[in-house]
């Protein structure tokens, strides 16, 4: 970092892998300073699939921050679909509507790109997520697949975010999500050693040739971050190698 340069404050959830570590490892790298939450391997190490664990991580957390970054998330293959539910979306929302951000900050929320190449994201679970009734999404979950749970957390993190732009934006602050396609990770590591969903990622055409990384996604994410990207606010950015617009080229 130059003399000149500030020092930021980014909190940064799920930081103790995959994504998470990846941008946390960014922002580190330039001289930022940040806070991360994760279950465990984490400056506070909290629950965020229940009410009391995210409570707790939002006391121990003191901002204002320059940026927020909400990535802890479970993958379909989690047996525990209610679970899946509450870490998705109740586990990023808590921080997206608890956390000050500084004018001029910005927050960049983890959705998916199964919210549009998915074909059983559940309308009624979308409903109950953003209306915020925890009890209605998890009982929900419950009845339906993994994935329908996942894909429909991802499409209620994404639409919460286009709903945000006219209140954040009146207080000088940015909301925005990144889709990302599969990258490596150990969440992506355990779909694919799922007999049910092993078979279906490797069979997913990647115009780009190969899965990601996380650092592909977290380079987005810095950008998205960034003074660079000032007028982009409530945006959806996927960063899937091309997957959806070759699924939905008419899709715009
Ligand atoms: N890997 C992919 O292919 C992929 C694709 C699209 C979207 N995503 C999303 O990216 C985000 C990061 O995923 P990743 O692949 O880096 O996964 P990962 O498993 O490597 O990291 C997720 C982190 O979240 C933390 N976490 C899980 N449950 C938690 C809880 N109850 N409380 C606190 N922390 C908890 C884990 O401990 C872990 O450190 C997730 O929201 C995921 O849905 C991943």
């Amino acid at each position: 970092m130059s003399p000149h340069e500030v020092m930021r404050t980014y909190l940064v959830t799920g930081a103790a892998s995959g994504l998470g570590a990846a941008v946390a490892g960014r922002l580190r790298a330039r001289g930022d300073r940040v806070v991360t939450v994760d279950l465990r391997d984490a400056d506070v190490n909290a629950d965020l699939g229940t009410p009391a664990g995210r409570a707790e991580a939002l006391a121990a957390v003191s901002g204002p921050f320059d940026g927020l970054i909400p990535c802890a998330g479970l993958g379909p293959q989690v047996p525990d679909h209610a679970l899946i539910a509450s870490v998705n979306y109740f586990g990023a929302m808590a921080f997206l509507d608890g956390c000050e951000l500084v004018r001029g900050g910005a927050a960049v929320a983890i959705s998916s790109n199964s919210t549009t190449i998915d074909p059983t994201v559940n309308a009624d679970l979308v409903a109950a997520f953003l209306d915020d009734d925890e009890p209605r999404a998890r009982a929900l979950s419950g009845d339906l697949a993994g994935n329908s749970v996942y894909a429909s957390s991802k499409v209620a993190i994404a639409r919460a975010v286009r709903r945000r732009v006219t209140e954040w934006g009146s207080r000088g602050v940015r909301i925005n999500a990144v889709a990302p396609g599969p990258f490596r990770s150990p969440l992506l590591q355990e779909g694919l050693d799922d007999p049910v969903f092993g078979p279906l990622i490797e069979a997913l055409p990647i115009p780009t040739g190969e899965i990601g990384t996380a650092g592909e996604v977290a380079a987005v994410v810095e950008f998205l971050l960034s003074p660079a990207a000032s007028y982009v606010h409530g945006a959806i950015l996927f960063v899937d190698g091309g997957i959806d617009a070759l699924l939905r080229p008419e899709a715009i």
